[in-house]
């Protein structure tokens, strides 16, 4: 995540005017093409359908990302492996719509900051998981401030707000439960 992160400097060398005298011949094209990048989120747990909305039904990968939307996510997985360290897992969270995407849940919380003290291999594992998780933060900041520094106000060439629509993302979080219990421990 760090080298990936680090790469955005590169592009910032570019000008708004050296983007804008080619940006023409993007015509449609965009990160919004990436389905490996909407794979990732799947897979994750950070599901929105709304997001197909800009990928054609055509389009190479886009039954992939209709099936991984019926699919059980990293954080569902997490769970069961919650559950077999001796965690009570809520059954609404097992049987949970897993076309949406997963969200903080407190029972759940209750169980990692327990885990978290009496089991110290478990308390490494969930600090590689939050390292994770803000490296992705990390990579959505550098991007919108790359694409803000490039287009402005300008509307994304795959046809969202642009920088609005991608601020909508900056924050939220992979795994809810890890973050919400720092103030705890
Ligand atoms: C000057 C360079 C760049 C500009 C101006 C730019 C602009 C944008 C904009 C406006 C969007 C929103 C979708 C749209 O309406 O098109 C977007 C999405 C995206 N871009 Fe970029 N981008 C740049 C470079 C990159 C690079 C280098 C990568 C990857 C290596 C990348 C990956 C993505 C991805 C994965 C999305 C989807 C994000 C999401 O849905 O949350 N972009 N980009």
């Amino acid at each position: 995540m760090k080298t990936l992160v680090a790469q955005v400097d590169i592009l910032e060398t570019m000008t708004p005017t050296s983007f804008s005298s080619f940006r023409d011949r993007l015509e449609t094209a965009s990160g919004f093409q990436s389905v490996q990048f909407r794979e990732i989120e799947f897979v994750l747990g950070y599901k929105r359908q709304s997001t197909l909305a800009y990928v054609k039904p055509d389009f190479p990968g886009y039954d992939r990302l209709q099936q991984l939307l019926r699919e059980r996510t990293v954080v569902d997985h997490f769970y069961d492996f919650l559950a077999k360290r001796g965690a009570q897992i809520p059954a609404d969270l097992k049987s949970r719509d897993i076309s949406q995407p997963n969200g903080p849940n407190e029972q759940a919380q209750k169980e990692i900051l327990r885990l978290y003290k009496s089991s110290p291999e478990l308390s490494i594992l969930f600090e590689l998981m939050t390292d994770f998780d803000e490296g992705l933060q990390e990579w959505r900041y550098r991007h919108i401030k790359l694409v803000e520094r490039t287009i402005g106000a300008k509307k994304g060439t795959g046809g969202s707000p642009g920088v609005p629509f991608l601020k909508e993302s900056l924050f939220k979080p992979i795994f809810h439960d890890l973050w919400a219990i720092r103030h705890e421990m």
